[in-house]
């Protein structure tokens, strides 16, 4: 008898008291993310509170374009804010060649973190895949549309591509680097694969993962390779035919008969809504339960579909947690397969 493991993205951050109060000793966000002290500290806040099965890097997706030269600012309550990227002029701003020296605070943290952690809790290092990075840049801030950086897209294709390709290797630089200090398992976040039409998708989705992932199963091969294209709903079947991962984050939309049918050759992880986590109670433990049911003759990790809210009540991440260890499930056959995820 087993039950899946757990660990819920953005399980470090503003809805934990311990997390503001680091908060308030750095300047800014990015600071936070480039001390390494602060940033192991805070990876470990939730799995010392909670007992998480894994810890993820306490990180953020827009480093890359912090280490390429685009300038980058976390304002309070406004998110990100970039200076837009929007012609073939501004590729002029953007070098590789500060990156690794830029993004060594990164790779200190997952050196300290891979030394503070119980054997048995796996280190998960992660990057933005080149769509969801290129959206933000373009953009220059967040957006539900991402309207400029679909219009760039096809109005100067090839600018556009000098991008995301600039973007896949950053990435693959970043992920190597990352599993190299010490990253057992990588994530790669499509946060906004799901606002972008087929062909489209494929371009700007599909294709750069299967670059970035295909190059680290060559020079990695051991090292489990997680994506999450959230809201790729059916595309999400020729997105796992082409890109060679291990794992396959669900978001909170995604049928999970059908998932676990069609894209249950790897491992599934996710998928309670982050409102059912906020809501608490009765609630989320039938929807966690509902989830369990559904996936529990596969390969599974429990996880949210999408990050924790600010506005969650720690207590809940605790119900949650206590549920899924009280779990005692048959063990699937692939299980007995020596794998991490
Ligand atoms: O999951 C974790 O606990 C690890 C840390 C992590 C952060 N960001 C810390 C963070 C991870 C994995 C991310 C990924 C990330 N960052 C994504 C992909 C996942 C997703 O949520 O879709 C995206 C799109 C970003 C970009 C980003 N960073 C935005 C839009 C914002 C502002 C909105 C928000 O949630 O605050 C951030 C800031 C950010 N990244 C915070 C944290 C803890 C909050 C900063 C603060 O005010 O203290």
């Amino acid at each position: 008898m087993a039950r899946p493991p757990i660990w819920l993205m953005r399980q470090a951050g503003r809805y934990l008291p311990e997390y503001r109060a680091l908060r308030q000793q750095a300047k800014s966000f990015l600071e936070l993310c480039y001390t390494p002290d602060l940033a192991a500290e805070i990876t470990l806040q939730p799995v010392r509170r909670y007992g998480m099965d894994a810890a993820i890097l306490f990180s953020d997706i827009l480093v890359i374009t912090d280490a390429l030269g685009g300038s980058v600012e976390f304002v309070e309550g406004q998110g990100p804010q970039l200076i837009p990227f929007r012609e073939r002029a501004d590729l002029a701003r953007l070098s590789l060649a500060d990156l690794p020296g830029h993004l060594e605070p990164v790779y200190a943290t997952l050196r300290r973190l891979r030394r503070q952690l119980p054997p048995e809790v796996a280190l998960i290092g992660f990057a933005g895949a080149p769509w969801t990075v290129a959206a933000y840049m373009v953009e220059g801030h967040g957006s539900k549309e991402f309207a400029q950086a679909r219009t760039l897209a096809r109005r100067d294709p090839a600018c556009f591509a000098a991008l995301i390709d600039l973007l896949t290797e950053a990435t693959t630089v970043h992920l190597l680097a990352q599993i190299d200090a010490g990253a057992q398992v990588v994530q790669l976040f499509d946060s906004w694969a799901g606002v972008l039409p087929e062909p489209e998708f494929v371009r700007w989705c599909q294709e750069p993962a299967a670059r970035i992932v295909t190059a680290l199963k060559r020079a990695r091969p051991a090292v489990p390779v997680i994506a999450f294209p959230r809201g790729a709903g059916a595309l999400s079947r020729a997105y796992l035919d082409a890109v060679p991962v291990d794992g396959l984050s669900l978001d909170t939309t995604m049928p999970l008969d059908w998932a676990r049918r069609t894209l249950g050759r790897v491992c599934l992880q996710g998928n309670l809504d982050p409102v059912a986590l906020l809501v608490g109670g009765r609630t989320m433990l039938d929807e966690a339960e509902r989830i369990v049911a559904a996936l529990a003759g596969s390969r599974f990790v429990f996880n949210l579909g999408h990050g924790v809210l600010p506005e969650t009540d720690p207590g809940s991440v605790a119900a949650l947690v206590a549920y899924i260890k009280s779990l005692r499930l048959p063990v699937p056959e692939q299980a007995t397969e020596a794998r991490p995820l």
